[in-house]
C-alpha cells in the first residue's frame, strides 16, 4: 500500500546527494564567498556508505519510489561513484544522473558500463566567456561538449539542463536551442529559484517559462506536447517540423507542487520533504543503531504521511527570510 501525505501524494521519485562538494563555484549556487578556503564540507566519515545507499534505496523502492537520481554537488566528484551505480541498476528503476558534465569525458564508459543508460548535464551557455563567469572556475564550455558527447557515444542518453538568469544568460536561449536541437539532445530551460541563501535571489532575475516559449516559438515555431504523467516538472514542446523536443521548467511562476512525488536524500543521510525544507529527519541515525528494513520503511513512512510541503506555492516575499537548505547540499 502506497503511504499518501497530506495532500494525498504518494512518494514516487527518490534524489540522493552524493556529496556536498562540487568542482565549480556557479555564482547562483555555491558562490566563492561563501563557499571558500573556509567552508566545512562534510568529512568522508559523514556521507552515507554506498552500501548505506544501495540499502535506503532498496527500502524506498519497496515502498513505492520508481525513479532515482544521483545529484550532488558534482556527483562525479564522488570516487567510484560506479560501483553505486552498479547497485542501483539492479532495482529496476529509472536510474538518472545530474551533472555538470566536467568529468564525463573520463567517467561516461564506466558509468555506461555500470548500467546506466542516461544522464542529465547541467549547462547554462555555450558561449565560452558567459560559461566561464557563470561556473567562476574559469572552466571551459569545450570540456563539457567534450562529456556530452563522450556520454553519447557511451550510450547515454542526454539532457541538458540550463537555468535562466536574467541579464546573466537570457541571450544563450536561442542559441543553445539550435545547437542541441541539431544534435538530438532535450534540452530544458530551468527558472531560477530562490533556493538557499547564498545566492541572493530577486524575483527580477527570473525569466518566466512563458517568455522562453515566446522566444523559441519566433524563432523556430514549437507546440506543447501532453505531459506523459502526473507530476511531470518539465512543461515539453515539440519543433513544429518535427525535429525533437524542448522544454521548459517553472518553478517560479507555474509552481508544480501539486503533484509533488519527491523526496531527497542528503549525503550525511538525512531525509527531506521538499526542496525547500528547513529540516532533514536523520536516517543515517536510524540506521546505524542497526534498523531492520522494516523499522527503516516506518520511519520514512512516518515523516511522508504527515508531510505538508508545497513551498513554491506558497513563496512569497514574506518566505525569503525563511532558514532554508542550499541546492549545493540537496541537489537539484
Ligand atoms: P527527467 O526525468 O530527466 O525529465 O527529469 P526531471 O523532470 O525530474 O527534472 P530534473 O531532475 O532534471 O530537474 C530539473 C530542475 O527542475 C532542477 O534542477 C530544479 O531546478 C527543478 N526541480 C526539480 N524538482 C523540483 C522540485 O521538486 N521542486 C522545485 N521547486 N523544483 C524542482
Ligand atoms: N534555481 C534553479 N535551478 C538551480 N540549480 C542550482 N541552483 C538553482 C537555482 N537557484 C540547478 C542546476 C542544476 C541542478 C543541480 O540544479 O543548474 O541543473
Ligand atoms: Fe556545482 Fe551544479 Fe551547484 Fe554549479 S549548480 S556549483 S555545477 S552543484
Ligand atoms: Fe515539491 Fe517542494 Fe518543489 Fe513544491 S517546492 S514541487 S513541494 S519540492
Amino acid at each position: 500500500m502506497d503511504v499518501l501525505d497530506t495532500f494525498g501524494r504518494p512518494l514516487r521519485d527518490l534524489r540522493i546527494s552524493v556529496t556536498d562538494r562540487c568542482n565549480f563555484r556557479c555564482v547562483y549556487c555555491m558562490p566563492k564567498e561563501v563557499y571558500g578556503r573556509d567552508h566545512r564540507f562534510l568529512d568522508r566519515k559523514e556521507l552515507l556508505t554506498f552500501e548505506e545507499i544501495a540499502r535506503v534505496a532498496r527500502v524506498f523502492v519497496d515502498g513505492g519510489v520508481r525513479k532515482i537520481r544521483i545529484t550532488g554537488g558534482e556527483p562525479l566528484v564522488r570516487r567510484d561513484l560506479e560501483r553505486l551505480i552498479e547497485q542501483l541498476t539492479t532495482l529496476g528503476v529509472d536510474l538518472t544522473l545530474t551533472t555538470n558534465g566536467s568529468l564525463l569525458p573520463q567517467k561516461a564508459q564506466a558509468l555506461a558500463d555500470a548500467g546506466l543508460t542516461r544522464v542529465t548535464v547541467s549547462l547554462d551557455a555555450l558561449d565560452d566567456a558567459t560559461f566561464r563567469a557563470l561556473n567562476d572556475v574559469d572552466f571551459p564550455v569545450d570540456r563539457v561538449l567534450e562529456g556530452i558527447q563522450a556520454a553519447h557515444d557511451a550510450g547515454l542518453l542526454v539532457k541538458v539542463n540550463a537555468v535562466v538568469k536574467r541579464g546573466a544568460n537570457e541571450d544563450q536561449i536561442i542559441p543553445m536551442a539550435a545547437f542541441f536541437r541539431e544534435r538530438g539532445h532535450t534540452l530544458r530551460f530551468i527558472e531560477y529559484m530562490d533556493v538557499g541563501h547564498t545566492n541572493g535571489w530577486r524575483l527580477d532575475d527570473v525569466v518566466p517559462a512563458a517568455e522562453i516559449v515566446g522566444a523559441l516559438d519566433r524563432a523556430f515555431g514549437v507546440e506543447p506536447v501532453e505531459a506523459a504523467y502526473r507530476g511531470e516538472v518539465a512543461k515539453r514542446y515539440r519543433y513544429r517540423d518535427g525535429s525533437g523536443e524542448i522544454g521548459v521548467i517553472s518553478s517560479v511562476t507555474q509552481p508544480f507542487c501539486g503533484d509533488c512525488t519527491r523526496a531527497r536524500l542528503s549525503a550525511e543521510g538525512r531525509l527531506y520533504t521538499c526542496l525547500f525544507a528547513v529540516r532533514g529527519s536523520d536516517l543515517r541515525a536510524v540506521i546505524r543503531k542497526g534498523a531492520t528494513d522494516e523499522e527503516l520503511a516506518a520511519a520514512v513512512a512516518d515523516q511522508w504521511r504527515v508531510r505538508k510541503d508545497r513551498y513554491s506555492e506558497l513563496r512569497s516575499q514574506a518566505t525569503t527570510d525563511l532558514e532554508r537548505i542550499e541546492m549545493s547540499y540537496i541537489g537539484g
